[in-house]
């Protein structure tokens, strides 16, 4: 893919995001992610089952470039409903693929959106809620 070709689903999540929001409640952690060459900032916050161990909710948050904000929809679409487990083995190439593919200069977006899903769960997980402590 060229440095400047978009696939129809990256425009598509970048023009309508799903699920951008913040959640709050005992049974939501926040996991944050930066990257300090673009500058961007990426916040999932996810809501667990805690009987079932599922992503019940997940939105996010992003300061970040458009494509930040269609991996970070993505991701939220991927990790809706799965267990915590599941959601974790979700790789950074898995939210690229979904999307068709990003420019090679954009993986990195593609990297914070599931590193910041892996964090959040890793933050529940240790009973922690991440930045909103
Ligand atoms: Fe850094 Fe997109 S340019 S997340």
């Amino acid at each position: 893919m060229k440095s400047t070709n978009y696939s129809k689903k990256v425009i598509d999540h970048f023009q309508k995001p799903r699920n951008v929001g913040t959640l709050e409640g005992d049974d939501v952690a926040v996991g944050r992610v930066g990257n300090p060459v673009c500058g961007d900032l990426r916040d999932i916050y996810a809501k667990v089952d805690k009987e079932r161990a599922v992503v019940a909710d997940i939105k996010f948050h992003t300061f970040g470039c458009g494509s930040a904000v269609a991996t970070s929809s993505m991701i939220t679409e991927i990790a809706k409903g799965k267990t915590i487990e599941d959601a974790l083995k979700i790789t950074r190439q898995n939210v690229a693929e979904e999307l068709d593919g990003l420019p090679p200069v954009k993986m990195h977006c593609s990297n914070l959106a599931a590193d910041a899903l892996h964090e959040a769960i890793k933050n529940f997980k240790e009973g922690n809620k991440g930045p909103l402590e």
